[in-house]
Order: structure tokens, then sequence, then C-alpha cells
């Protein structure tokens, strides 16, 4: 869609009326970015909601990157185009069955990756992204037993890099799940050349034939930064428009082009007006859970990258 059209003028017209930003997720359709005010990894997200002077989010992402906005910016309006749009990893872990595992094993440390709900995260002691997980557990005391909650994949990652062990929840990303390790063994005889850089969500067998494994925002400094000229990528699909919209000159090759999250597909253009029209649907954690959540977040946003 090209920029002058008449539905991206109303969103811009309403979104200077309403003194709002878009944030989206490097996930989000082409269009989604192309219109935003800032696009990034999750932790870039919510370093930039915690920063906006506006009185209005626009959340182009899942739902707890929203009430991640929320927690850091209670006196700001945040709104998710399509409130269906939820993260089923996260959803792989509530608040009442994290408090039975707590018992379980007390005085454990709990890390909770920020794809997870705000009242899981109000049972947290910290919060991590893909971006900044290992530094978060290297912060720890070395005798502490951690409990890592929800994406086995990512803990066993940071295992890998830290050499330590954690009790890991058995959670996991559906689509990120869907790269296999013959995936990446076929495209590296296609293209000898190439580097192969992969998401910590991936199975480890995945991120063990990388030859580096970042978080999204990692992946498109890398992808900057890096002196080869074709780069084989393991995340979802909507990377991709970023990467070669940044880099022109350089070849992107998705690993598997079913590697697609549905629920980040459900923003649209269409959503975002009505959502700046109607000012709905809203997402607001209740005080008492974000105070406490908010305890983690900031943790993790004093260990930064
Ligand atoms: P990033 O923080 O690396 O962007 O990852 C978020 C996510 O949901 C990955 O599936
Ligand atoms: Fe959740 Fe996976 Fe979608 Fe990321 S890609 S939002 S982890 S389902």
């Amino acid at each position: 869609m090209n920029r002058e059209s008449p539905l991206i003028e109303k969103i811009q017209e309403l979104k200077r009326a309403r003194n709002a930003i878009i944030l989206s997720h490097n996930y989000q359709l082409g269009e989604i970015q192309d219109i935003a005010d800032f696009v990034g990894d999750s932790l870039e997200l919510s370093q930039s909601a915690a920063r906006t002077h506006a009185d209005v989010i626009v959340f182009c992402g899942v739902h707890f990157m929203a009430e991640t906005a929320s927690i850091l910016c209670p006196d700001k309006t945040v709104l998710l185009p399509d409130i269906h749009a939820g993260c089923p990893m996260a959803d792989m872990v509530t608040a009442e069955a994290l408090r039975r595992r707590k018992q379980e094993l007390p005085g454990a440390t709990v890390v909770t990756y920020i794809n997870s709900s705000a009242e899981v995260k109000a049972e947290s002691d910290y919060c991590c992204t893909s971006a900044n997980a290992v530094k978060v557990i290297q912060s720890l005391d070395s005798t502490e037993q951690i409990l890592f909650v929800p994406d086995q994949y990512l803990g066993a990652y940071i295992e890998s890099r830290t050499g330590r062990k954690m009790v890991l929840w058995p959670g996991y990303c559906p689509t990120h799940l869907r790269i296999l390790p013959q995936h990446i063994e076929r495209l590296r005889q296609e293209y000898p050349q190439a580097r192969v850089m992969v998401h910590p969500e991936c199975r480890p067998e995945v991120a063990a034939l990388a030859d580096v494994v970042l978080s999204t925002g990692g992946m498109c400094r890398y992808a900057r930064e890096s002196e080869a000229q074709e780069i084989i990528v393991g995340t979802e699909m909507g990377l991709i428009h970023r990467l070669r919209k940044e880099n022109p000159g350089k070849r992107f090759i998705p690993v598997s082009e079913q590697a697609i999250c549905p629920r980040m597909k459900l923003i649209t253009l269409e959503k975002v007006l009505w959502s700046l029209e109607e000012m709905s649907p809203l997402v607001k954690v209740p005080e008492e859970t974000r105070l406490k959540a908010k305890r983690a977040v900031d943790r993790m946003l004093a260990i930064g990258r």
C-alpha cells in the first residue's frame, strides 16, 4: 500500500489529533511496519514505550507487549488494534500454575520471559527478553536455583551459553517449532556462502546449526554490520520485510515460509484506524498486578541489552 493511500492518510491524521504513537513489532505485516513510528524487538519496544511523550500508544504486536506498555506507562492509553492478538506461548503458563510450581521449589528465583501475562510477571522476580536473557541470568548469584518461565527452548539456549542449569517450564513457540534442522541443512547446501541466524525460541537442534542466535533486533543489527551478502533467517517471516528494506543490496533467505505467527498477523491497517477512531480495544493492567509486575520489568530494564 503506498504512503498516500486514503486509509494511511486517515491514520496519520487521527494519530496527530490524538497525540498517538504507533509501535510495531518486527513480525508485523510490512504495511504496518511502514506506518509505525518505531519498529523493534520486545526489549526495544518496551524501552520505547517507557520513553514516549505521546498520550496514546497504538501497540501493533501481541497482547503481552501491550500489557508491558501499560505496566510501564499507567497514565497512557494503550490500544491493541485486535484484542485477540495473543501469544500462544504466553498462554502456556498461568499465575495459578506458577504459584503452585513455586511452592514445589521454595526459595527459587523466578525469571520470566517477557512473553507472559502481567499476572505471571507479577509472580516473578525478574523479567527478560531474548535480547538480554543471558545477561539477566549471568547477573544472578551462582548458588541461586532458577525457575525459567515459560520458554523451554530459550531456557535451553541460556543454559548452553552460561553453563547454568535451570528448572525449565515446558512452554514453547508453535511458530518457531516449525523450523527444523533439515531446513537449515538444505539451505546451507544451496547457499554455501550464506551465514545463518536464528531466534533462541527455535529448537536446540536448530540453534546448534546456526552461526548466530539472536533476538529479532539483534538480527537487524547483525544484517547491517555483517560482511555477509547472503543470510539465512530462522525466525518469523515478518522480519524479512524489515531486513530487505534496510539492506537492499543483500539477500535474505527465510528458513521456512511456514514460520508465520497467525496472531501477529491479526493486526491490519483497517484495525489500526478503527482503534484510533474508537479508542479501543484498551489494554490496562489493574494497579495491584501492575505494581508487582513492574518490579520484574524494572529489574530487567536496569540490566539493559
Ligand atoms: P523478540 O523480542 O526477539 O523480537 O521476540 C519476540 C517474539 O515473540 C519472538 O517470537
Ligand atoms: Fe508468541 Fe511465537 Fe508469535 Fe512470538 S512468534 S508472539 S512467541 S507465538
